[in-house]
């Protein structure tokens, strides 16, 4: 069994993770600041083989981590995979960013996974099948006007992920990166709600993915699945790309 802590999971591929996790009979903690979303995987859950329990918790604030990890630990009795899922996207004219915007974006998208990865890491320790992943994004190959933080925190955790790498490997701890392309979530919204029309909008952004379609949250929630799995004993310091072509092309 895999024991995981999802920071950011009440709804899109954290969810869809958390629910994938338990139908395989694993136990899954899900620390989110949306409770409601929280509730209902809750119930979602219901009947499964595994587990999951929620904690109500914004994810910014420097202890958050530190929090996370504690419940996280008592519940499931270690942890085997920590998975750091939880951003935000935030979007404005370059001349109307101000320094606080871009802290905050950092805050969760890029010191958040590398506070936690330190919270966990005598769990990680006591694993025999630790596992570090990381949330990046297409954005971090790719690059759209308007969102320099989004961008710049999701390149960032590729060279997180090579550092930890590193520096953890020998203690026998994976650390990998998960980059989805364009997936249906909530995360999106206020992208299109800044577009004239969206629905144009997409139908050029499918025509620009090999597959000509968005990914669903469940169709990525398989490759967290392996990455934390024995399959993936030897993958470590990696990007597993899921985003139907997008980048290859
Ligand atoms: N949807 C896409 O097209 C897409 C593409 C590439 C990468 N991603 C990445 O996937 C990850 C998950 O996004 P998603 O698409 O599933 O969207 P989502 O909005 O459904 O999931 C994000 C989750 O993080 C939680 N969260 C946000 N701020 C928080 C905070 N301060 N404290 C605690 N929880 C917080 C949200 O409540 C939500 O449950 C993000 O890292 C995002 O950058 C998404």
């Amino acid at each position: 069994m895999t024991r995981t802590l999802i920071a950011g999971g009440a709804t899109g591929i954290g969810a869809a993770a958390a629910l994938a996790f338990v139908a395989e009979g694993h136990d899954v903690v899900v620390c989110d600041v949306n409770a409601e979303g929280l509730d209902r995987l809750t119930a979602q859950s219901e009947g499964l083989a595994g587990r999951v329990a929620t904690l109500e918790l914004d994810l910014m604030p420097v202890d958050a981590a530190a929090r996370a990890v504690a419940f996280a630990a008592d519940v499931l009795g270690g942890i085997d995979c920590l998975f750091v899922n939880a951003a935000v996207l935030a979007s404005a004219r370059l001349e109307d960013w101000t320094a606080e915007m871009w802290d905050h974006s950092m805050a969760l998208n890029l010191r958040l996974p590398f506070l936690l990865t330190q919270a966990a890491l005598p769990h990680l320790r006591a694993s025999a099948n630790a596992s570090v992943i990381f949330t990046s994004s297409t954005g971090a190959l790719r690059g759209h006007a308007g969102m320099p933080a989004y961008h710049a925190s999701k390149a960032g955790l590729l060279g997180l992920v090579r550092s930890l790498t590193d520096e953890l490997s020998p203690a026998g701890i994976r650390v990998n990166a998960l980059l989805p392309g364009w997936v249906d979530t909530p995360f999106n919204n206020a992208f299109w709600d800044h577009q004239a029309d969206p629905e144009a909008v997409r139908r050029q952004i499918d025509n620009g993915i090999p597959m000509r379609r968005h990914g669903t949250a469940s169709e990525v929630a398989g490759s967290i699945l392996y990455l934390a799995s024995e399959s993936a004993r030897y993958v470590t310091g990696t990007s597993l790309v899921v985003d139907g072509g997008f980048t290859a092309v």
